[in-house]
Formats: structure tokens, sequence, C-alpha cells
């Protein structure tokens, strides 16, 4: 196959092994499901690690895939010819079936025979003691010397992605470019793989995944020998295209195209390296970006967020070494989003809000980075001139960081190109020191943690059958006592965990919370907390209340009907409110989190702004319509693929099943469409709402109410949160308002309808009081003011000295008093005592031309402050005073007027 594009590529893949009896997983998200191991999906079998761990059946025992990936332990070396951060991983995988030989032998079919590549070309390496595949690849032809044994260092040991998980030794195919401008290491006798300058190239590993790390470092057996494979794809395109680069393959070629156009410069690997590795960067992160907003992460401080704000500051970072001053992003990613969307179309429908969402963090970024940059210049030439070691410490990084959100892996890139180093060590240590004066750690939850992955690897399977009842008959298939340990009885009292081999109990999930309730077996009763699925068990967790319950006995499960029927209400209305804030707010608006359970329900969404209160009013309105058409649910199960291309709606997490449950509520009053999944025809048209669900729903939205939203809040940038009540608790939402409101008329003795007039009426009455009030209040300072200079003044060396002990309401008062004495007394000192608020205070002023002789407010009011217990200052001109005991401040004004006095005759 001479030349092909990256999407023939992937259609090539996917057939060729499913030819050989694999059945093909779509891509699952960038957020792996349900695992805290991994904030990323880092590689294709990431989404099969339960399968590898025995912890859950596969769906097909050989499986392909083409598989985004996002990593960021070579962020350093995005930029070069061979390294993204996101990329797609063309991958095959056994679970427990075939092993080495098949995987070894389709690799190579695949390679020189199907795409022809030469095999002369190809390098191998295998695991230093892996014999077996040794042989295995020269019985393909490759000659002794084309096979290397590699340690683990080298690279031949793969896994696991995260702390723990699913590992093995791998062996790699290698393209070899031949000789290049600088880079011949075969002709200084190091030919081989490893040197790393360019001309061997890395294209696909095959991982025999056979042994399970913990977080510890110890190794074990898994269930069972497994195969995971994964190529790069455009690793292979580059090699097939007979480009220069990644970037210069078909898909990403367009984007580089963009940067050209927005840097103003050609792309010029030879002329200008340093511009072109900037401008490759770029390309790289704007892809990243648009597929991990797709995939609903948001910029922001912590965990995924944080590291996506990394990679696109980084971006920013790069244009700005190439000139770029002002935004730039938006419309390189807009060009990545085209590149994606033929294989992803669910990013196209995402253009505008992952537009908006990275052009706001530029522009916030774009503001600090300049002055951030300088900082670090400024640090740099410190140090060099200061005790000349060159290294930026801790407080620095974390100086830049916190208030110039320079993040520390850009300071260590930037201080590394100027031959610094930084104190990590010492940056984490301020780090640890801000989140401690900030708040407590927050809790790991490992507890939980563990308890699931007992749990799971029970090995017990059961199946739920409660969408339609609350009630079943089944079996006891395993007990737990409180720690979690195996047994065969649980004696009334005691805490522990039942599993049936069939149960009505929902399990949480979806983010419906667990059913609770009882399960009766004939020697006694077990009353259930709650409900949660690990593994392929459904455990039901709470206590024995009456009698023991005993492995293997018959048990009935009941599940707490109301509860269930509130629970159904709220997951119901949520589907309906996401269906209507798409249709309203447009169709980028997806699900982030939710939680459905009895008493109300909360709907985290995508999108970038506060809806108004007309756009809220309308989303209110459109789902209580909804309601009232008491649309019957229905309910299919169909494969994933179909349910996808008929437009349901997946959320984020989504975890790919063969046959997936979808949830409708299309039809209009009183009934749904009467048909089922073998009818799918009937199904193709627009429907209100349509989604991938395992919840438990209401047969017709009718049985919901109403629905009332309670709030809209924003939860951090670009995420916003709905919380809702239906059923009986919109009910006594509104009758609790409706009663506030009632109350008040009865209180403003007007109709409710002139509530609000009538408490316009009040605000004016209370504002023309206070005006009312704050004029007599001057009136009245202003006659004082006139009795204390025309009365109260006495003579001193020409000039009038005031003291009194006055009745006003405020220091303000007290100022605007001492203010009208001093400017009706051309040359004056002005003491005021008052009591205020049970406290005593003291006012002093003095005119200009007293101060200049010497006299100063500051120093009068400190010698009368002492008297009263307090303390004080201000201006030569104005000084004031607060203290302690009122009952001295007549003694207070007598020290104020002697020390005047004497000031003033000296003067
Ligand atoms: N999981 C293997 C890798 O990522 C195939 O290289």
């Amino acid at each position: 196959m001479k030349s092909p594009t990256v999407h023939e590529l992937r259609t090539t893949f996917l057939q060729f092994f499913e030819e050989r009896g694999h059945r093909r997983i779509p891509s699952s998200s960038l957020v792996p499901h349900g695992d805290p191991t991994l904030l990323f999906t880092t590689a294709g079998m990431v989404q099969f690690k339960p399968y590898f761990m025995g912890l859950e059946a596969p769906p097909a025992r050989r499986m392909t895939s083409v598989q985004k990936c996002f990593r960021t332990t070579d962020i350093e070396s995005v930029g070069d010819e061979s390294h993204l951060t996101f990329f797609e991983m063309l991958g095959n995988f056994s679970i427990g079936e075939y092993f080495k030989p098949e995987a070894v032998e389709w690799a190579w079919a695949f390679l020189t025979g199907l795409l022809e590549i030469p095999p002369e070309r190809l390098w191998a390496t295998v695991y230093i003691d892996d014999e077996e595949t040794f042989a295995l690849w020269r019985a393909r032809g490759l000659p002794p010397e084309r096979i290397l044994r590699y340690t683990a260092e080298q690279g031949n040991f793969w896994g696991p992605p995260g702390d723990s998980g699913p590992c093995g030794p791998c062996s790699e195919l290698h393209y070899d470019f031949g000789p290049r401008p600088g880079c011949d290491p075969c002709a200084r006798g190091a030919c081989h793989p490893d040197v790393g300058c360019g001309r061997f190239l890395e294209i696909w590993n095959l991982v025999f995944m056979s042994l399970y790390q913990d977080a510890d470092g110890a190794r074990a057996p898994l269930p069972a020998r497994n195969v995971d494979t994964g190529a790069g794809l455009e690793r292979v395109a580059w090699v097939l295209q007979g480009a220069r680069s990644v970037y210069e393959t078909d898909e990403l070629r367009g984007v580089l195209a963009r940067v050209e156009q927005v840097s103003g410069r050609r792309y010029d690997p030879d002329g200008a390296p340093e511009v072109a590795r900037a401008q490759r960067a770029i390309v790289d992160h704007a892809r990243a970006i648009a597929l991990l907003v797709a995939d609903g992460v948001l910029p922001g401080n912590e965990g995924r967020g944080y590291v996506l704000r990394r990679v696109l500051r980084r971006a920013v970072y790069c244009g700005h070494t190439i000139g770029l001053r002002e935004p730039f992003l938006e419309r390189v990613i807009d060009a990545a989003i085209d590149a994606a969307v033929r294989w992803y179309a669910a990013v196209g429908e995402q253009r505008a809000f992952i537009l908006r969402t990275a052009a706001q963090e530029e522009s916030r970024f774009q503001s600090t980075l300049a002055r951030g940059l300088e900082l670090l210049e400024q640090v740099i030439e410190h140090e060099a001139t200061g005790h000349g070691v060159r290294r930026i410490t801790g407080r620095e990084m974390f100086a830049l960081y916190d208030t110039h959100g320079l993040p520390p892996e850009l300071t260590r890139e930037v201080a590394a190109a100027r031959g610094y180093g930084v104190d990590d060590a010492g940056f984490e240590a301020e780090m640890a020191a801000q989140r401690a004066r900030s708040s407590g750690e927050a809790a790991t939850g490992s507890a939980d943690g563990e308890r699931e992955r007992r749990h799971a690897a029970l090995g017990a399977e059961s199946e739920f059958v409660g969408y339609e009842a609350t009630e079943a008959r089944s079996t006891v298939i395993a007990l737990l006592d409180a720690s979690s340990e195996r047994a065969s009885r649980l004696a009334a009292g005691t805490e522990g965990a039942l599993v049936l081999a069939a149960t009505a109990f929902y399990p949480e999930g979806g983010g419906q919370v667990g059913d609770r309730g009882e399960i009766v077996t004939p020697s006694g009763r077990f009353r259930v907390d709650d409900t949660q699925r690990h593994g392929e068990a459904i455990v039901h967790l709470g206590a024995v209340v009456e009698g023991a319950i005993a492995l293997g006995e018959a048990a009935e499960s009941r599940v707490d009907p109301e509860r269930r029927a509130l629970t159904a209400s709220n997951h119901t209305a949520t589907h309906l409110l996401h269906a209507a804030l798409r249709q309203l707010l447009g169709s980028h608006v997806r699900q982030a989190g939710s939680y459905v359970g009895p008493d109300r329900l909360r709907f985290d969404y995508t999108h970038p702004q506060a809806p108004t209160a007309e756009e809220l009013r309308a989303i209110h309105r459109l789902v209580n319509a909804r309601i009232r058409d008491d649309i019957a649910r229905e309910t299919l199960e169909l494969p994933y693929e179909q349910a996808i291309e008929r437009g349901a709606i997946a959320f984020f997490e989504d975890r790919y099943a063969p046959q997936v449950r979808m949830v409708e509520y299309c039809g209009s009053r009183g009934h749904g469409h009467e048909h089922s999944a073998s009818h799918p025809a009937q199904h193709a048209g627009a429907c209100f709402s349509r989604e991938l669900c395992g919840g438990t729903h209401l047969h017709s939205t009718g049985q919901a109410g109403s629905l009332q939203i309670v709030s809209d809040s924003s939860i951090g940038a670009g995420l916003r949160r709905i919380e809702a009540v239906t059923g009986p608790a919109a009910e006594h939402y509104v009758e609790e308002r409706l009663e506030i409101v009632g109350d008040l008329a009865r209180r403003f003795k007007v109709p409710v309808e002139q509530l609000p007039a009538r408490v316009a009426a009040l605000e004016e009455q209370l504002a023309q009081e206070r005006a009312r009030l704050a004029a007599s209040e001057r009136r009245a300072s202003a006659d004082l003011a006139t009795e204390l200079w025309s009365r109260g003044a006495e003579e001193i060396a020409g000039v009038q000295l005031v003291v009194a002990h006055v009745a006003v309401a405020s220091v303000e008062a007290l100022r605007s008093l001492a203010d009208r004495i001093r400017q009706n007394l051309g040359s004056a000192v002005v003491v005021l005592g008052a009591e205020i608020d049970g406290r005593p205070q003291l006012l002093v002023a003095a005119t200009d031309d007293v101060v200049k002789r010497g006299v100063r407010a500051d120093e009068l009011v400190r010698i009368a402050a002492k008297e009263i217990g307090g303390s004080g200052g201000g201006r030569p001109q104005l000084a004031q005073a607060g203290g302690r005991d009122a009952s001295r401040l007549d003694a207070a004004l007598d020290a104020a007027r002697a020390a005047a006095r004497e000031r003033l005759a000296g003067a």
C-alpha cells in the first residue's frame, strides 16, 4: 500500500484485525472511566485494564481499536520530529487468548505485507531474556544482528500505566530511515535504535501482558497471559508518506499550515530550526487542547484541568518565542478541529465551545506571560551576578507560578535553555505550605478503593433485574464481614456486605444513588443502606437486623419503592434538562457530572457563561412542557455504534460495551413509540431526549409532576451546575415560597400582586427619611458649632481655642463639627470630646498658621488620649483618638486644654 492517508491507515488497520477475528472497539474518552490511578488515557489498553486483571468479562477476547491518547511524560520533547502529547494508537489485544506467535506474525504481516514496508528497514528489540520472541522474529526473516535484547531501562518492559496495573515484557519494532545528516550511529559502530538521534523510529510496541504490579512495585502473575499492542498512527503514516516528521503527515500538515499563517513565518526546519520547533509544538498542543476539551476537560488548578492549562500555556509560550504577542491559538485550534472531525465527529459539534474556552484561557495568560518571563529573566541575571549557583530557587519558581501563572515545568524549560537548573523540591515545599495555608488536604478515599478492589476480586457475578420490578428472588452467593473478609454467615447486629446472584437493587452509577431497602432470607433480615457495583458483583452494604444470613440461602431483595420512584423522577428529569439545555443553549452543552437522588438532582454541564434569566425561564418551561406531554419511555438494547449513529448522547466517561441501553423520550402525549429494536427505521427521526443510560426511569415523563430549578451557578471555568427538584419536592419548594410571599403580603397589608410596588414605596420612604435625618443632623451640628465658637472660645496670643464635650452620634459628626468651627475661626485650635457608642472619642483640629507656629493636633490628641486609656494619631492639622474609659473624658479635655494653652502662649 503506497502512501496511505492517516484516515486510510485507521480503517486498514481495523479491517486487518477484524479479518483475524478481532472485535472493533471504539476509542474510549481521554478521561479514563472510573479509574482513579490515571488522569488520562495514555494507551490503547487503558479501557481494557479490568479485563486484563480478570475483574470484568471482556466484550470479546480479541479486540482492536484506534485509541485517542494523551501523555505529557515527553512534553519537553514535543516539537521535535516524532513526539506528540495527543496521538492515536493502533492496537490489537488478546485477553487470555493468543500470545506471542500471533502477535509477532500479524505485526510483521501488517507492516511488510499489507503496508509493504521493506523488511530490511525494520529492526526488532526483545526483552533481555525473551528467547521465544527472538526466535519468532528470526523465523520472520529478521537477521540476528537486527534483533536486539534490551533491558527494562532501555524500554523493553512496559507498564503499568499509573501507579499500579497490568504490565509485562515487550518487543518493539523500529524503522530505520538510514543515515541522516549529523546522525549516522552505524558508521560510528553504535548501530542500534536506542541511539536516539533520529535515524531510528519506534513504530510498534507488542506488550506481553502477564503481570500485575501493585503500588509498592511488587509483581504477581495476572490471571492469564495477554497481548497489548500499540502502533503510533502518525508515526506509521510518517514512514509511509515519506514525510519529514509526524507533523508533515496529511492530517497535521493542514494545522501546520495554519501556524505558518498566524505566525507569518514559513515552516523551514533547515533554515530556522528553532522557529520550526515552536511551530510544531503549537500544532500538537492546539490539537491536544481541542480533543481534551471535547472530552470534558476544562482548564483548572488541579488534576486534569491543570495539565490542560499547562499545555495551553506552553503553546502560548512557544508562540511568544516566535514573536506572537496577540492571541493566536483559537485559529490554530480551529484548523486542528477541521483535521479531527473526519474521525471524531463529536469534536466538530463542540467547536464553538472549545474555541471560546481556549480563547478565554489564552487571553488571561497572555496578559501575565510577558511580565512573568521578564521576572524570570531578572532572576537569571541576578543569579548570574550573585553566588554563581546556576539554579532558580523554589521560592522564585513559586512566585512566578503563583502570581504570574508560569507553570514550574515552563520555568524549568526556559531556565534549562539558559543553562540553569531549578529547585523542584523547594518548589514542592512552597506548594505544600500554600496548601496547608488554604485548607486541609483532601481525603484520598483509599480505604474505599481497597474495599472496592476486594469486592471486585470476589469473582462473583450478579445480574440486575430491577428495571421494572422492585422485588426479586435469588440466592446469596457471597458474604463479607465488616472488614471485607469472606464469611459464610453473618449474625444479627453485624455489619457487612451481601452479594446475590440476581437483585432488584440498583447499584450506584451514572450519577444515580444506590438503592436502599431490605433482603430477607428464611433465617434473617438484612437492611441495605447502600448498593454498589464492584467488578461484576452488585454489593449490598448494610447490617443484619434480624436472625442471621448464611451463604447459599434463598433471598428476596425488596427495594424501598418510594425512594426508588423519587429517584427515577429526578433521573428522568435530568435527561429532560440535558435535552432542554442542548436545545436552547447549543449542542456544545455536555453533561460533566450529576447527582440523582430521591431528594433532588444536580446536573453539571459545560457552557461558557451564565445563562440569562430568560434562558433559564425557557429551559424551565421546556422541561415542564415535556413533562406535561407525558411522553412514554422507550428503552432499547442495541449495539453501541448504532446508538451513537442515532444521535444518543453518551457521557464523557462512558465505557464501551457491545450492547448498550438507550433511554429515550420521543413520542407525544400519552404514549411512546410502540416499536422495538427490530424496527430501527422508526427511530431515525428527531427525538426530544435520547441517552445511553443504565439508570432507572419513569414510565412516562408526566409522573415527574413538575420540575423547579433551585439554582444555577458556576463551578469552574466553562462549567456550570443546576440544582433542581421534581415531584413532591418541587411542590414543597413552590409551597414554601408561596407561603413566604403570602406572609409578606399579610405583613405589608396588600394583595400579593402589589407587593413589589409596596416594597418600592417603602424603600423610597426610607430614603427620604434618611435624607431628612441627615439634613437635620447637619443643621444641629451647625447650630452647635456656632454656639461653641461664639460662646466657648478663649483667645490666646491671637488664636481661638475651643475645648468642648459635645453630644454627637458618630466620629463623622465630630469631624464635621470641628471643620465648621475651624472655618469660622480664622486661626484656631479645636478640641472636641464625645461619647460614641459607649466609648470616649477625641478629635483635635488646628489651622495651618497654628501648625506653622509649632502647635500640632496629633501631639495634643496623644496627650489627651492618655487620660482615657487610649491612643491615637493623625496629621498635624487633624488628629483623632479613641479610648476605653468614658468617665475620664473631661479630664482628657482638660489635659488637652492645658497643653494647648501652654504651647500657644509659648509659641
Ligand atoms: N501499551 C503499550 C504502549 O503504550 C502498547 O506502548
